[in-house]
């Protein structure tokens, strides 16, 4: 199918009136992995959580939204996961009074999803040994990786086209996150569209292929993770160079 994954036109949202998102153009090509960083407050959870049909709040949402050529703003979240967008939100999705082993075995492939790719439980367990490892123990037992492996796998068990990560780098060690991280690079690979949301640059700019900038809810500067981080204002505000 020619065309972006993704594509989104004007989407405004507002929280009471203010003006929390406003990004006039964004489009993921398929197989791409495109990082969305920024500062804390810049708009990155509200601009995933619009995308996927979520709120906090209730705030006041405009645009277009398009998945694989199809209109989907104004769909309920169910629908959208159904048309294959699945988000690993900051809560990351995961029952913290059940197993790993149930967590997984909860996530549903809808049955729309066919011809998409879906991953297995097994298969879950091959991509994070450490889950497998610890599949007896309850969500509530996991360290904040082990909590974000899950929600990734349980994500991925829903067979989704397109992937969308509001921060999965928050609170884990360096060590663990540059290996989460990497991860996404390995299903990217195997053909999933990735769109991750990060306030941390540095590693983000390590598996992206492209980089946007979202400052005080708009675009402000959009190109290849290659050349970005060369660019002054990535470097020196986020990536602490002394230019
Ligand atoms: N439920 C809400 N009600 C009111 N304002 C909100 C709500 N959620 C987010 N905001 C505001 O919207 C802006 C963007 O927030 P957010 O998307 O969470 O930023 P980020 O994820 O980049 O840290 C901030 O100014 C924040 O205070
Ligand atoms: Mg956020």
């Amino acid at each position: 199918m020619n065309g972006p994954l993704l594509e989104v036109k004007r989407l405004q949202v507002a929280y009471a009136g203010n003006q929390a998102l406003d990004v006039a153009g964004l489009r993921v090509q398929r197989g791409e992995v495109v990082g969305v960083v920024g500062a804390n407050g810049a708009g990155k959870s509200t601009l995933v959580n619009a995308l996927a049909g979520w709120s906090r709040g209730e705030p006041t949402v405009g645009g277009e939204v398009s998945l694989a050529g199809r209109r989907i703003d104004g769909w309920a979240p169910h629908e959208r996961i159904r048309a294959g967008l699945a988000l690993v939100p900051e809560g990351r999705l995961v029952f913290s009074r059940m197993t790993v082993e149930d967590n997984l075995s909860t996530a549903f492939a809808p049955v729309a999803a066919e011809g998409r790719r879906i991953y297995s439980r097994d298969e879950i367990y091959m991509l994070f040994p450490r889950l497998k490892e610890r599949r007896g123990h309850l969500g509530s037992q996991l360290s904040g990786g082990e909590r974000q492996m899950l929600g990734i796998g349980r994500a991925l068990m829903m067979g989704p086209q397109l992937l969308l990560l509001d921060e999965p780098s928050i609170g884990l060690a360096p060590q663990l996150v540059a290996q989460v991280l990497q991860t996404l690079r390995t299903l990217a690979a195997a053909g999933l569209t990735i769109l991750l949301v990060e306030q941390n640059v540095r590693a983000a700019i390590e598996v992206v292929d492209r980089l946007v900038l979202l400052e005080r809810g708009r675009v402000v500067l959009e190109g290849p993770a290659a050349t970005m981080g060369s660019d002054p204002r990535i470097a020196q505000a986020y990536l602490g160079a002394h230019a």
